[in-house]
Formats: structure tokens, C-alpha cells, sequence
């Protein structure tokens, strides 16, 4: 797009020499901030610094999803190096601030707020619902803006967000989606019947991590399968979470699921769990909904899919219009693989615990390299973790 809002300018007042840095610099950031990438997106990966007479006083990156953006991060580090406000004079940020509000402040306020008066921008928002605002903003609140594109470029530092912003994705609302789960090493996601009881397929650190992971979601969505055999609280177990959890979905095309669920009990000490949803097929008995509202949980129809199943499509609607915008599923496989199916997976987490054998089929299809992208391994205890995003 060309507005005249988007044109670079005031490159020609900086120096070759300080050009050259500040592409090192965006360069620089825009990899630091890649780091981040499963913990925010959709949301896109930005780094941010502030400069004082061309020295960098502090950095900051968006680190997870709904958490504050790096432009203000990069504002708090440098409340902390001790160099005076006013002596601030440059914003350093790979992506162009934002100019709207939504899960936190619009950070065109707070660059303005703390008397910046340049700003270097290393990419436009690719978004074309708010491309160029955000510079627009800037300048109009006196800060003199610098686009100097080619440095950190979108298509490097965050792919994901560049595929979630294109027009036609827009289109259709609908929350970004991560599967996770926990497969042994042959690939099945049931383990082995003597595994013992209260033993699980990954050990005790990653089943930790788990809880940062549904800290960060609005919705946790499981099936009736899962259930049925492991009653789950799909809670928060977090010490320092005071956020509102996320909402627990429980797809269950006919409403079987028992009033007696472990779900709808209250949580316990440590714990945080958020309302429980029911999502069943359109025609169910109503007395099996009038009875697992009784225990607290909200019902809902939707039409069938080509499966019979209620429709996928339907529920990422749903799901949208309750104000979710990024779910955690935490499924069997059956409800894993029609997710995958219908391509509502943007993003995978899953654990490989050091145990062979299991039962039941798994989801090794859904993981051939040419699925995925950006796929990066880790080890967490004695279990491997693999984060990657789902190609579109
Ligand atoms: N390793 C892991 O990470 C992990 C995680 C969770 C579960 N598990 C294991 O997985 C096993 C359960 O597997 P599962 O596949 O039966 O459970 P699931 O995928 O959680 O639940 C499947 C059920 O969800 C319901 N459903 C409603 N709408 C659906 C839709 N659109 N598409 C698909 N399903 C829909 C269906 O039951 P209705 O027709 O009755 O609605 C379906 O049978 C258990 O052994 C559990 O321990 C493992």
C-alpha cells in the first residue's frame, strides 16, 4: 500500500555511518526478538531499544501473547540505566508501533509520553487495517519517524504473523490455534497399560511447562474422550497467576459428559480454572443439558460437520464471538486429528517422554518436516519438546 504516511523519510539527515548502525542494530533486534516466537504469536516478534545521543540505555522485546509490548519494554529498561529522561532521544522498534488498543495500550501514547522525539521503524505493519497508522500517530504527536525497511525484515523475523495478517485470513475470525500433547516414543499419545498409576507419558518438568503454556491461552478445549478417561481440570497451577484463567471447552457432540467430572468441582488451593463450556450438536436432549448446567456449565449448539461431528468451523466461530483469540487443545487424537483436518492447527507443542510403546494410533502424519515451520527442539528433563508453527 502507498499511502504517504508509509514513505520513508528523514533518511537523508542520518549519517552513512549511523544508517549503517541502525540496520545492524534493527538487524540485531528483530533475531533477539525470534526467540519469543511461540510464546506470542500470533502476535508478531518485535524487539525495541532506546537511544540516548546513539548509545543503547535499554532493550525490550514482546515476550508473550497479551504481555507488553517491546516498545515498552524497551521504555521500563530504560527507566532503569540511570541515563535522565531527557536525555532519551530515540526509539529503535522492528515493527511499527501499534495505534490501536487491545489486549494493552496503544504504544504510540507511551513513545510519545516519555518525550521521544525519533522513532526508527524497521518494517510496516503488514496488517492493512492498521498499516501506517501507527506511524501516522507518531507524527502527529510531534515524534519525528524514520522507516528504514530491509533490516529485520517481516518475512524473517516473524512468517507467521505475516501468513495471519493476509487479507483473505481476515476475512474469517478465528482464535490462533495450538495442539499439544504428549506422545511416548513410538508416537502414541496412550501409554502403555503397566505405565502405573499416576504416571504420565512426560515427566514432571514438562508437564510444569504446561501450566506457563494455558497461563497464556483464553480457552482450553479438550474432547469427551479425554474426559472420560483421564478427567482432567484443565486448571492453572501456576504460584504467581492472578490473571482470569482460561475457559475450559469440553467438545462433546451429545452431551455425555458426567455432571461428576473432576471439571466442574471447584479448584483447589494453587489453582485457578475458568468457566467450563459444553459444545455439543444442535438437537440434543435438553435434559442432559438442563443437568450439566446445574453443575455450572454453559452449553452450546452448533451444526454437524461432514463428520456428524459439530463442525469445527462453527466452533472457531464460537470460540471468536466468547473473545478468545488463541486456544489450547488438549485432546486425544481423535479430536487432535479432526482439528488438523479441518486446518485449524496453526501451532504444535508436543512432548516425546522417555517411555516406549502405548496404545492407540498417534499424530506422526501432522509432523513430517514439510508440515511444519520454524520447528525448534528442546530438551525439558528427560523429556524432547518440539515447538513449530503448522505451514497455512
Ligand atoms: N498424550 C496426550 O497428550 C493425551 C491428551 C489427551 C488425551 N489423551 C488420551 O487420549 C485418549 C482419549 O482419546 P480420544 O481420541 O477418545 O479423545 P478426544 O480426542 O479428547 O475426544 C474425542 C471425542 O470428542 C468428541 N468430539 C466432539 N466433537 C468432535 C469433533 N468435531 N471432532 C472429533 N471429536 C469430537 C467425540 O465424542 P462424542 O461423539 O461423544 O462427542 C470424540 O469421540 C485417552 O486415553 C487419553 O488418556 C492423551
Amino acid at each position: 500500500m502507498d499511502r504517504p504516511d508509509e514513505q520513508p523519510r528523514a533518511v537523508e539527515s542520518l549519517s552513512a555511518g549511523e544508517l549503517i548502525a541502525l540496520r545492524t542494530l534493527l538487524a540485531d533486534l528483530g533475531q533477539a526478538a525470534r526467540r519469543y516466537r511461540f510464546e506470542v504469536a500470533p502476535n508478531p516478534c518485535v524487539g525495541a531499544c532506546v537511544l540516548s545521543s546513539g548509545v543503547e540505555i535499554g532493550r525490550g522485546f514482546h515476550l508473550e501473547f497479551g504481555g507488553p509490548h517491546a516498545e515498552v519494554q524497551a521504555l521500563r529498561a530504560a527507566a532503569k540505566s540511570g541515563v535522565p529522561r531527557e536525555r532519551w532521544d530515540t526509539l529503535v522498534c522492528t515493527l511499527e508501533p501499534c495505534s490501536t488498543e487491545g489486549k494493552t495500550p496503544a504504544c504510540r501514547d507511551a513513545i510519545a509520553e516519555a518525550g521521544l522525539r525519533r522513532c526508527i521503524v524497521g518494517e510496516l505493519d503488514p496488517d492493512i487495517r492498521h498499516r501506517g497508522l501507527g506511524l501516522k500517530a507518531l507524527r502527529e504527536r510531534a515524534v519525528e519517524v524514520t522507516l528504514l525497511s530491509g533490516a529485520s525484515p517481516l518475512g524473517q523475523v516473524s512468517p507467521h504473523f505475516l501468513s495471519w495478517t493476509r487479507p483473505e485470513r481476515l476475512r474469517r475470525k478465528r482464535p490462533w490455534t495450538i495442539a499439544k500433547w504428549a506422545q511416548t516414543r513410538t508416537g502414541q499419545l496412550r501409554p502403555p497399560s503397566d505405565l502405573g498409576e499416576g504416571r504420565w507419558i512426560s515427566g514432571p518438568s514438562s508437564l510444569a511447562e504446561v501450566h506457563q503454556l494455558r497461563a497464556r491461552v483464553d480457552a482450553i478445549v479438550t474432547g469427551r474422550g479425554t474426559v472420560l478417561a483421564d478427567d482432567p481440570r484443565l486448571t492453572v497451577r501456576l504460584p504467581a497467576f492472578t490473571a482470569d484463567p482460561p475457559i475450559r471447552v469440553v467438545m462433546d457432540a451429545l452431551l455425555r459428559t458426567s455432571p461428576g467430572a473432576r471439571l466442574f468441582e471447584n479448584p483447589g488451593e494453587g489453582e485457578a480454572g475458568g468457566a467450563v463450556h459444553i459444545i455439543a450438536r444442535a438437537g440434543v436432549d435438553p435434559r442432559r443439558a438442563r443437568e450439566l448446567h446445574r453443575v455450572g456449565a454453559t452449553i452450546h449448539t452448533v451444526r454437524s460437520g461432514d463428520d456428524g461431528q459439530p463442525s469445527l468451523r462453527e466452533v472457531q466461530g464460537l470460540l471468536w464471538a466468547l473473545g478468545v483469540r488463541r486456544v489450547l487443545v488438549e485432546a486425544g487424537p481423535t479430536l487432535l486429528t479432526s482439528c488438523f483436518r479441518a486446518e485449524f492447527v496453526d501451532q504444535v507443542r508436543v512432548y516425546t517422554g522417555a517411555i516406549n510403546g502405548g496404545e492407540g494410533g498417534g499424530l506422526a502424519e501432522w509432523l513430517a518436516p514439510e508440515r511444519l515451520l520454524e520447528a525448534e527442539h528442546a530438551e525439558v528433563g528427560v523429556d524432547a519438546r518440539l515447538d513449530a508453527f503448522v505451514r497455512s
